[in-house]
C-alpha cells in the first residue's frame, strides 16, 4: 500500500508550476513561490499542493514531514555531466594557471586522452565503485535527475562498459539517471594519425557503437563535442543523423570555446538540447530562437578553465531561446558535483534572475533530458521529486554560494538524499 505524506511547514514552496515544456523569456521570470503552503504525496505522485489545513482534511492519516521553515523546492536536474570517469585530472589545473590552454594540453595527449588510457584500464566493478558515491554528492546539493554521459572509453567495448556501469547506477542508486552515449567526445589518439583513420572512427561510431548502444537500449541521448579541433560540424552531422535514425534522442557539445556552427547544426537537427554555447554566433542564437531546442549552459565550466567570456544567457532569453544550467561534471572542465553554485553563477555571472535560474536548473533541465511530463516542478500528477533547503528564502539558494543548504531530497516519493540536519 503506497504511503501518502504531506510535507507541512516549509516557509515557502516553490513550485515552478506551469506547462510542462521547456519555458521562454518571460515565462521564467516567476517560479511560483506560495508561502503556507504543503505538499501531499501518494506513492510516487504529487497528490495535490495546498494549504495544511485543506491537505489533512483530505488525506487523514498521511504521515507528516516536518519541513522546518525551509523552502522546498522540485528536486533540481542536472542535465549535462561526465559522471563515469576515473582518475581526477588536478594535475592539469597547475598547467592552465601556467598558461597552457586546455586544447594544447589535449593536443600533447592529456586532457579527456589522459581520462580515457585511465578508464580503459578500469574494469566495470572499478568504475561503479567510482561514480557511485560521485553521483550520491551531486545528490547532496539538491539534484534528483542527473544525465550522465559515457565518453572517456572511445572504442566499442570501452564505450558499452561505461553505459552499463550508468545502468547498474540506474538500478540501484534512488536517484534518477538519464544516459548519454558520447562516442564523439574526442578523436581517440590511435585514430588521429591522418584523415583516413579519422575517417574509419567516426564510422566506427556511426556502423559499429551506435547500433550496439541502440540495440542493448543503453542510451536515451547520443551526444558529440563539436569544436575546432575535435568533431567538425560535418562530422557531428553525420553521427548525430545516425544516432537519429537508430532512435537516440539529440544532444551537442556546441560552440564551447570557439564558434563553429555547432547552434546552428544542433537547430536544423531539432537537437533536445545545444550545451555549452560560450561562443554561440548571432546566427546560432536566430536558429535556435526557431527550434524546439534547450540551451543548456555550463558557467561553472568556464569559471573552471580561467575564461572570462560567459554564454549570452540574457541575448538567449530575450531572443526566446530555453535555457537550461547544469554542472558539466567532469574530471577536466568542472569537477562539482554544486548545482546550487552553478545558480549562483548564472545569477553573478550571466545575469539571470533567481527565478530565471531556478527555472533553468529545473523545468527547463528537465526539458533537456526529454521529461518535462514527469519531472522539473511541484504540480499535481508529477513525481514527488523534491529538495529541501535549509533557507528560509528562495533567493538564500544562490546567495549562500559553494555552501551546501540542501538538507533533504525525494525521488518518486522516496528518501534520496538526507543530511544530519535532515528529516526522515
Ligand atoms: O563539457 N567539452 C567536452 N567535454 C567536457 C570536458 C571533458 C574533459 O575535459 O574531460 C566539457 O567541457
Ligand atoms: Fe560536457
Amino acid at each position: 500500500m503506497a504511503e501518502t505524506l504531506i510535507f507541512a511547514n516549509a516557509s515557502q514552496v516553490v513550485t515552478c508550476a506551469g506547462p510542462a515544456r521547456a519555458r521562454r523569456g518571460t515565462e521564467l521570470t516567476d517560479a511560483a513561490v506560495l508561502v503556507d503552503a504543503a505538499v501531499a504525496v501518494e506513492g510516487e505522485r504529487i497528490a495535490d499542493v495546498g494549504s495544511l489545513a485543506n491537505l489533512r482534511a483530505r488525506f487523514p492519516g498521511a504521515r507528516e514531514i516536518d519541513c522546518r521553515r525551509g523552502v522546498l523546492t522540485p528536486g533540481l536536474v542536472d542535465s549535462h555531466t561526465h559522471g563515469i570517469f576515473g582518475r581526477p585530472r588536478y594535475d592539469e589545473q597547475e598547467l592552465r594557471a601556467a598558461g597552457m590552454d586546455y586544447m594544447e594540453i589535449a593536443r600533447r595527449g592529456g586532457g579527456i586522452h589522459s581520462s580515457v588510457r585511465d578508464l580503459r584500464r578500469r574494469d566495470e566493478d572499478d568504475l561503479y565503485a567510482l561514480a557511485k558515491p560521485r553521483l550520491e554528492r551531486l545528490a547532496s546539493f539538491g539534484t534528483t535527475t542527473v544525465e550522465v554521459k559515457s565518453g572517456y572509453g572511445l572504442s566499442l567495448d570501452d564505450e558499452l562498459k561505461s553505459l552499463r556501469v550508468v545502468a547498474r547506477l540506474q538500478r540501484e542508486l534512488p536517484l534518477r539517471i538519464v544516459p548519454t552515449f558520447l562516442g564523439a567526445h574526442e578523436i581517440p589518439l590511435e585514430y588521429r594519425e591522418s584523415a583516413a583513420r579519422r575517417r574509419e572512427y567516426v564510422d566506427l561510431i556511426i556502423h559499429e557503437m551506435i547500433p550496439a548502444v541502440s540495440r542493448a537500449r543503453l542510451a536515451r541521448f547520443a551526444d558529440v563535442f563539436c569544436e575546432t579541433g575535435v568533431y567538425t560540424v560535418d562530422e557531428s552531422r553525420a553521427i548525430l543523423t545516425a544516432a537519429r535514425e537508430a532512435g537516440l534522442l539529440l544532444k551537442l557539445h556546441a560552440d564551447e570555446l570557439t564558434s563553429s556552427g555547432g547552434a546552428e547544426l544542433a537547430a536544423s537537427l531539432g537537437a533536445v538540447s545545444a550545451d555549452h554555447l560560450a561562443a554561440v554566433s548571432d546566427a546560432g542564437i536566430t536558429a535556435l530562437a526557431h527550434a524546439p531546442t534547450v540551451a543548456t549552459l555550463l558557467p561553472g565550466t568556464m569559471l573552471f578553465l580561467g575564461k572570462t567570456k560567459h554564454a549570452p544567457a540574457r541575448r538567449l532569453i530575450d531572443a526566446g531561446v530555453p535555457v537550461a544550467l547544469a554542472t558539466d561534471f567532469n574530471p577536466g572542465t568542472s569537477p562539482t558535483s554544486n548545482l546550487p553554485l552553478v545558480l549562483t553563477l548564472g545569477v553573478s555571472q550571466l545575469h539571470l534572475s533567481v527565478a530565471e535560474a531556478l527555472l533553468a536548473a529545473t523545468v527547463n533541465g528537465a526539458a533537456a533530458v526529454g521529461l518535462t511530463d514527469s519531472v522539473g516542478q511541484i504540480s499535481k500528477g508529477f513525481s514527488a521529486d523534491l529538495a529541501l533547503f535549509d533557507v528560509q528564502d528562495l533567493r538564500e539558494v544562490p546567495y549562500w554560494y559553494g555552501d551546501n543548504r540542501c538538507v533533504a531530497t525525494f525521488v518518486r516519493g522516496k528518501p534520496c538524499h538526507t543530511s544530519d540536519l535532515g528529516v526522515s
